[in-house]
């Protein structure tokens, strides 16, 4: 199994229509209803989102303009609204009969799990909220948040947007020197945190990785340290800094009124990588934010009031904070929450969570699927996966095999599967199926959600004929869009804007992707065309994983490329040249591997060290790396190589193939 090749998505001619069961309760039940919003989206789309957002949300007070496009890219929306997403959602259930519904079901590695209604998790989150507030949190800070899969991890972030403290959660897998460098350029006030983490059957420690990112005063700006007690192992609390989450939770008053927030305020920074230098913080603020992850839940995972939702991302990635907290949550739903990852001793651990709760709404990864195919039909079929009755999945394109292996094995032949596009930058998604309305292709993210004026083009910004590959593009704004790069708006236009220039006045938001649209309008993503590496459905960029090599006094320099792999979709194998009279051995691939785990995380890990002793440049210095991507994969070289500064190095490498 592997990556859609251009030809084999070609020849995809299976579509699969929405069952009538399955339209007439939907939100959006037809074609021709989803062709009607869209037109009206396109026609009007001030208009189309100001009626949702007044219709779907609170507002402690209605805007005064819908959009403000007057300083391209800076785009703002709902001007002089205000609104708090904490507020929209938890507060307004308490006043219907969703306030004993389950808001978070969770379930631990271990096998514990907890439950937590609408009415409990406001109490928490108003309570946490006001711990921040005790330890100086005031309206504006940045705080940090390291945390596993527990509910701890949304009642943190649903506090700090409560207070209008903007949160930046890092993914638990990072390293101590990836969390950092996040922290520095928060410039976070407050780290929240536990001891440690269940994943794959071991305790990932986090506290331990806070003190080293804090070590020698590194983040000066970080006064205070929360942690949840959730392994308990041993772990070092310095006096003053850290404090126990249950200590401090016992205590505080449950009384807590949400800020209110202007639309346009910062809700929360996520840093993700991209093509150059190191992570960029993406800026999202809050009331398009809400309005547009509300509504994207609502209308792509059909939700109904009973529905038992499960998205199995981590809350440290963009689909954990749009689709396990805020999306879910703005609507009611019931949110599982699950600390556990695929694992092998473990083979049928998603299937035993549907089973349990009776999921009926069911959100992965390609990748996970992948891991799931190999690990046998026996575990998915030894459990009772009836209530399902919609799939989606995000993160890569999804090859058209784990598609009709999820459609068949998982779903029954009856779940509609939604194969959702979107990015951190777009805050919610924007190419999927309306499941009750739009027939599906396997591979296909189909088309634009409402509102939505996504095209192909090609660098002079031209749209291309259908089935011509072009590059990824969204020609107006939406209510979610990035606002900026945390303190680097040149960086945001940069990545963003420039590289496609504006066309006839008009702006055109550069997705990084290449994809191709066929003679129905349907979208086929194809992967990222800049140097960023998608493994296992997180976005790796290749300069991040050459400077942690470069790092390491062995490595004089280093080229990364991604190799295609079955399960992963992309593997990182990483070129080095050696300083001095370090000699290539297995020892020191080794080492090398650990180094960029230690500088990244293990989703870093290279798969492969290659030594050589030069990169394949061009006569001005810059590595091919589209050669090395070649040789990677095991491939002959191909396309021009004329420009290369000595040809030998070439044949060198091919050589030690
Ligand atoms: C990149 C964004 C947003 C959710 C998780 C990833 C790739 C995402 C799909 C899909 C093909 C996809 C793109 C995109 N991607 N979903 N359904 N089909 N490719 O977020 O880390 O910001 O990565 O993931 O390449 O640009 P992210």
């Amino acid at each position: 199994m592997s990556q859609p090749t251009i030809e084999s998505i070609l020849q995809e001619k299976r579509i699969f229509p929405p069952s009538s069961d399955f339209s007439r309760t939907a939100h959006i039940k037809s074609l021709e209803d989803y062709q009607k919003l869209y037109d009206q989206a396109q026609a009007n789309p001030e208009a189309f989102w100001a009626e949702l957002a007044e219709k779907e949300l609170h507002w402690f007070q209605k805007w005064d303009t819908v959009f403000d496009w007057s300083n391209p890219p800076f785009g703002k929306w709902f001007i002089n609204g205000k609104i708090n997403i904490s507020y929209n959602c938890l507060d307004r259930h308490l006043t219907t009969p969703r306030k004993n519904k389950a808001a978070i079901i969770w379930e631990g590695e271990p096998g514990d799990s907890r439950t937590l209604t609408y009415a409990q998790l406001h109490r928490e989150v108003c309570q946490f909220a006001n711990v921040l507030k005790s330890l100086g949190v005031k309206k504006g800070d940045r705080v940090g948040i390291y945390m596993p899969m527990i509910p701890e991890a949304a009642v943190a972030m649903l506090a700090c947007a409560r207070i209008g403290a903007p949160h930046s959660v890092v993914f638990g897998g990072f390293s101590a020197e990836a969390l950092r460098d996040r922290l520095i350029d928060a410039q976070a006030k407050l780290v929240i945190t536990a001891d440690g983490g269940w994943r794959k059957d071991a305790i990932v420690p986090l506290k331990p990785q806070v003190d080293k990112a804090l070590a020698d005063n590194a983040c000066p700006s970080v006064e205070n340290v929360l942690v949840v007690q959730r392994t308990q192992q041993e772990i070092s609390m310095q006096t003053g800094r850290d404090h126990w989450w249950h200590e401090l939770q016992k205590t505080a008053s449950p009384n807590c009124p949400a800020e209110a927030m202007d639309s346009e305020d910062m809700l929360f920074i996520l840093y993700t990588s991209g093509s150059t230098g190191k992570p960029k913080g993406v800026v999202h603020t809050t009331g398009g934010y809400n309005l547009y992850t509300h509504i994207t839940t609502k209308w792509i995972f059909d939700l109904q009031e009973t529905d038992v939702y499960w998205c199995t991302a981590d809350v440290g990635w963009i689909t954990g904070h749009s689709y396990i907290v805020y999306g879910p949550l703005s609507n009611g739903a019931t949110t599982v929450m699950y600390e556990g990852a695929p694992r092998a001793s473990n083979p049928g651990c998603f299937w035993d969570v549907i089973e349990k709760y009776g999921v009926n709404i069911f959100y992965t990864a390609p990748t996970a699927i992948r891991a799931f195919i190999k690990m046998g039909d026996q575990h998915p079929k030894a459990r009772d996966l009836s209530s399902l009755r919609l799939l989606g999945t995000v993160g890569e394109p999804i090859n058209p095999e784990a598609w009709m292996w999820y459609h068949e094995v998982i779903g029954g032949g009856k779940c509609p599967i939604v194969d959702t596009w979107w990015q951190t930058e777009t805050g919610g998604i924007m190419i999927t199926p309306l499941p009750g309305a739009i027939p599906t292709k396997p591979g296909s993210a189909t088309r634009p959600f409402p509102g939505i004026l996504a095209d192909i083009v090609d660098l002079e910004g031209n749209p291309v004929a259908d089935n011509e590959g072009g590059y990824l593009v969204i020609k107006y704004p939406w209510p979610s869009m990035m606002r900026t790069v945390y303190g680097d708006e040149n960086r945001f236009r940069r990545t963003y804007w420039e590289h496609i220039p504006p066309k006839d006045g008009k702006y055109l938001y550069f997705a990084g992707d290449g994809a191709r649209r066929d003679e129905d309008g349907y979208f086929w993503v194809m992967g990222r065309v800049d140097d960023v590496l998608n493994v296992s459905g997180h976005r790796l960029g290749t300069m991040e994983v050459e400077s942690a090599l470069v790092s390491h006094p062995a490595v004089a320099e280093a080229a990364v490329v991604g190799k295609p792999d079955e399960i992963k979709g992309e593997e990182v194998v990483a070129f080095v040249t050696l300083e001095g009279t370090h000699q290539p051995s297995e020892e020191l691939a080794n080492a090398l591997k650990q180094h960029v785990v230690q500088e990244i995380g293990a989703i870093a890990r290279p798969g492969e060290i290659k030594f050589t002793d030069a990169l394949p440049k061009t006569r001005s210095g810059k590595i091919m790396r589209r050669l090395l991507r070649n040789l990677a994969a095991g491939q002959e070289v191909s396309g021009d190589t004329s420009t290369l500064e000595d040809r030998s190095v070439l044949d060198k490498l091919r050589e030690g193939n």
